[in-house]
């Protein structure tokens, strides 16, 4: 039976930070009451989907030695692509000089652990090596006149290779879910700005967190106790706090980066996720909640156990 594990990972952020003070010189609120509400400090705007996820996929294709002809399918979550038609990952495909089939995904904030649940199907389907991507340029959509919304945002690019191991599932168990009735808490039409029930969307989260975790884990067949890391999407600090609690998990066990980052939809569990691998945060045989929600609303989770390439 093929077996999917991840060999490669990197991140990447555009360049141009703004500050809670910044936010501040442009509509009428302050940096306590956005660290205090939400965690976030900084953000990273004016990035492009193509541009920050090519980056992202050269260093993740050079970390897992593999050349562009190796890669049989290039999957972009995405809820932000750069242009309508055609999809971002037809853009990114031919920057990376790759030779197979590219799409776009889109599940919002949930984006990437659809990716890569989706990838893990397709290698056991037969395909040897995936490119999964996730990449969101939120600021290009941010209506910078609605505090209530303009304070969550930014933009960011991870890009994973997950490749045919042949040994053991690394995918150990996992949940994509919809509730569309709750579409229109979070939206944003074609060439307009993201609407969003901020309080509607916030109670939602933590019970769609929790559902989708308890699922994966329960396919899994592991308890809360067991999951060394969780990662969470980075859309605020007390959606993560609360999850938590009524997972009882431990905030320590948190990959957590938005105070730095913002919410960057799909981008945000790969940015979290790197960030912890390269701290040092898990070591191999390690067992990874990843578990987001986002507009549809969406929700997924996976436990995947740490089964890095050995060096
Ligand atoms: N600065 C100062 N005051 C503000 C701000 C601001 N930026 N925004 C709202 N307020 C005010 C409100 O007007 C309100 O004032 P009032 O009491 O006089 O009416 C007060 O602060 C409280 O507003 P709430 O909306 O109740 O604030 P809340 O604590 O719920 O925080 C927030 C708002 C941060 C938006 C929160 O609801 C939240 O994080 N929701 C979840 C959003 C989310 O996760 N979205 C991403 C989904 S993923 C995706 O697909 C992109």
């Amino acid at each position: 039976m093929p077996y999917g594990r991840i060999t490669g990972w990197a991140t990447n952020l555009p360049d141009r930070i703004l500050t809670n003070d910044d936010l501040a010189q442009m509509v009428d609120t302050s940096d306590e009451w956005i660290t205090t509400r939400t965690g976030v400090k900084t953000r990273h705007i004016d990035g492009k989907v193509t541009e920050m996820s090519t980056s992202a996929a050269l260093d993740a294709m050079a970390m897992a030695g593999v050349s562009p002809d190796q890669i049989d399918l290039l999957l972009l979550a995405t809820t932000s692509p750069d242009q309508q038609i055609p999809a971002s990952a037809s853009v990114i495909q031919h920057s990376l000089g790759l030779t197979c089939g590219a799409f776009d995904l889109n599940a919002a904030c949930s984006g990437f652990v659809y990716g890569l649940v989706t990838a893990m199907q397709f290698i056991q389907g037969g395909m040897e090596r995936i490119l999964v991507i996730g990449s969101d340029s939120l600021s290009s959509i941010t209506n910078w006149e609605d505090r209530g919304t303009c304070i969550l945002f930014g933009d960011g690019a991870g890009a994973f290779v997950v490749e045919n191991s042949g040994e053991q599932p690394s995918l150990l168990g996992w949940d994509l879910m919809s509730d569309g009735e709750a579409a229109d808490l979070l939206y944003c039409e074609h060439g307009d700005k993201i609407v969003m029930d901020g309080q509607a969307v916030f109670r939602k989260a933590v019970l769609a967190m929790e559902a989708a975790a308890l699922t994966a884990m329960d396919k899994a067949n592991v308890v809360s106790d067991e999951i060394k890391l969780v990662v969470p999407h980075q859309a605020n600090i007390r959606i993560i706090e609360a999850a938590l609690k009524r997972l009882d998990i431990p905030m320590e066990k948190a990959a957590v980066v938005l105070s730095s980052t913002g919410n960057t939809s799909a981008a945000s569990i790969p940015l979290a996720f790197v960030d912890a691998v390269n701290n040092d945060r898990v070591e191999p045989g390690d067992l990874v909640l990843l578990v987001g929600f986002g507009a549809g609303m969406t929700s997924a989770a996976a436990v995947v156990r740490w089964d890095p390439p050995k060096t």
